[in-house]
């Protein structure tokens, strides 16, 4: 959560700083502040509320200056008020600083600088950091150090984060250093973007488009050192390193709404081509398998997997438990999927065998990389599922499989959510076919696999309909979304997609445990929505939906075309393919994202920013 920015080069750097604040604004958008340096000194513009009223203030009050840091926020630490909002300036204004992260002992330290005379100003602990940075500044001049050494700045960063407990990515900018933008990382992500006599800094790669396809990913404990003339990178324990440049690889287009209304509406008609984007260059008809590049297992070590512990937060959990049944069903090995933030305080007896896989869109979801880190610590081999190519999560696994599903900007997870389960059969798949599955099965498979960009573009046919069906439910308070086997995780990802941008109460259950306590809710103002295409469980939801629409319950059914028996049964239908039982997951969770985007918009939510929500959860 919170996004940085930070620019050093010849352009005006509001104007640069603005923009990638609306680009990571997904990260959080409580609040925002910028700081730039010019030749008079650091000006420091920030405001609760969205980018755009901070864009406002500084038309209002011009920062000119090419050096600058940035911040969109969602708070942890004291509410989103002007004050409150970073940049916070430490001592007299020696260092100004934005933080994402969580500083976890900044109590004491706080206790400790009062007791030192520091004045604090906010509530947060972001403004610990800034004057213990200054505190250690003003220490290394008392200790005789030249203060006009970038050395004795060094040092004094380095002193202050040692003392840190949690969680940071900083930028900082030094009122005695005009030409100095240091910035240092512990388990918050940072980005910076090389580009000719200049430099950009983020929280990932989204502010970078446009600007440059060149950048260096940091890793924990290190800091870069940006001027106009070059960049060093510090790491604490091993020294300096050259940094290595890597590719971005975003593009304009995943920043561009592209003629749609908002990101979530985009990214859901983009399904089509990310899933095929999924499958691209992985499906091999001659053995009838899956082909991954970055396992960086042996055959053998996959042959002899006993168990496989999926964990993940959120949708990507939802996820893994379609993951859960594809492995199972396709290649017999017993599964477990796991909430990344049980697991990491969890201690499951892990067998040698036992394949850990993380599953993550944004690759630095703080419970799903401790999850991964712990279970690292004790020796399995871990794995990452993961949308963000150079993240965390993809640079610490020991192996993974990339979506490509292009930058997911929507706070709402649909893309990811649809390319993720893609992932999880070809693996299914490939696991399979190292065991007992057939050749001709695996092809079968495939060609299936291969027709699904196709059938998801005529599933978005349903969208107009879906719409109309909006417009009578959307005053609703509470829903219940219906499910078995395969469609039991997609039952759960509709009623999260409801909740979370539309703010209406939604659960998820598996259909046949609904007559176990969730019946008691059915009334006339509380809608099922039943999943219920046809396939092995056909038979045994449409008795759990007689079982509502005997106590009067309004039903929305998601079904296949051409399935007259819902059309007296059902208040609503929502028509789609029908596909094989393991791939409905793809096509029924389509409606359901749409469904909750209209319910979304016509309730006057900000769907592309729900309240609350940040996209990219880096805090436990
Ligand atoms: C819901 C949503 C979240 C994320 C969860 C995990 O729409 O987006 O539930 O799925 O925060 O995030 P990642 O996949 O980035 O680890």
């Amino acid at each position: 959560m919170c996004g940085i920015v930070g620019y050093i080069g010849r352009q005006p750097a509001s104007e640069i700083l603005l923009e990638g604040l609306r680009r990571l604004e997904y990260r959080g958008y409580d609040s925002s502040g910028i700081a730039v340096r010019d030749l008079d000194g650091i000006s420091i513009r920030k405001k609760a509320g969205r980018v755009q009223e901070l864009a406002r203030l500084v038309d209002e009050q011009p920062c000119p200056g090419n050096l600058g840091i940035g911040h969109t926020r969602w708070a942890t630490h004291g509410p989103a008020t002007d004050v409150n909002s970073h940049p916070h300036v430490g001592g007299n204004g020696e260092v100004i600083l934005v933080h994402n992260g969580v500083i976890e002992n900044y109590a004491t330290l706080r206790e400790q600088l009062q007791a030192l005379g520091y004045v604090f100003r906010s509530a947060t602990d972001t403004e610990v950091i800034a004057h213990l940075i200054a505190h250690h500044l003003e220490e290394q001049a008392r200790l005789g150090k030249d203060p006009e050494d970038l050395q004795t700045a060094l040092d004094a960063v380095e002193l202050a984060l040692r003392r840190l407990k949690g969680t940071y990515g900083l930028a900082i900018l030094f009122r005695d250093f005009p030409e100095l933008l240091v910035a240092a990382r512990l388990g918050s992500p940072l980005v910076v973007g090389v580009g000719k006599g200049e430099y950009y800094l983020a929280s990932d790669g989204s502010p970078l488009v446009g600007h440059t396809d060149e950048v260096v990913y940091l890793a924990d404990h290190e800091m870069v050192l940006l001027t106009t003339e070059g960049m060093r990178l510090i790491h604490r324990d091993t020294g300096a390193r050259a940094p290595s440049i890597q590719t971005l690889d975003q593009t304009q287009h995943d920043q561009d709404l592209n003629g749609f209304p908002h990101y979530m509406l985009k990214e859901i008609f983009e399904q089509p081509q990310t899933i095929e984007n999924a499958m691209r260059g992985r499906l091999d008809e001659e053995e009838a398998t899956a082909r991954f590049g970055g396992l960086n297992l042996t055959v053998q070590q996959l042959r002899r997997l006993d168990r496989i512990v999926l964990t993940a937060c959120g949708t990507s959990w939802h996820a893994g438990l379609v993951g859960e049944y594809l492995i199972e069903e396709f290649a017999r090995i017993p599964v477990e999927v796991e909430y990344a933030s049980e697991l990491r305080y969890r201690n499951p007896p892990l067998s040698e065998n036992t394949m850990v896989f993380a599953i993550t869109q944004s690759g630095e979801t703080a419970d799903t990389l401790a999850a991964l880190r712990e279970c690292q610590r004790k020796g399995h081999p871990t794995l990452a599922i993961c949308n963000v190519v150079g993240s965390t999560i993809a640079r610490e696994a020991d192996g993974g499989i990339y979506l490509h599903a292009g930058a997911e900007v929507g706070v709402a997870s649909t893309k990811a959510f649809t390319s993720q389960v893609t992932v999880l059969t070809l693996l299914a798949l490939h696991l399979g076919r190292l065991r007992h599955m057939s050749h001709p099965a695996g092809k079968r498979i495939i060609t299936a696999l291969r027709n699904m960009p196709d059938v998801i573009r005529e599933t978005l046919k349903c969208n107009d309909a879906v719409r109309e069906i909006a417009k009578k439910y959307h005053h609703i308070t509470d829903c219940l979304y219906l499910g078995r086997q395969y469609n039991f995780p997609v039952a759960l990802e509709g009623a999260l997609k409801l909740k979370e941008i539309s703010y209406i109460h939604a659960e998820g259950y598996p259909a046949a445990e609904m007559k176990h306590g969730p019946i008691a809710l059915i009334d006339e103002q509380t809608p099922s929505v039943f999943i219920v295409p046809h396939g092995n469980m056909y038979h045994k939801v449409m008795s759990n939906l007689e079982e509502v629409k005997a106590r009067r319950g309004p039903v929305i059914a998601i079904a296949s075309q051409g399935d007259k028996a819902l059309d007296n049964l059902a208040d609503d239908v929502i028509y789609v393919p029908e596909v094989e039982d393991f791939l409905q997951p793809l096509v029924t969770t389509i409606p359901l994202q749409l469904f909750s985007y209209h319910m979304a918009v016509l309730r006057g939510c900000n769907v592309d920013r729900p309240r609350n929500l940040a996209k990219s959860v880096t805090v436990e």
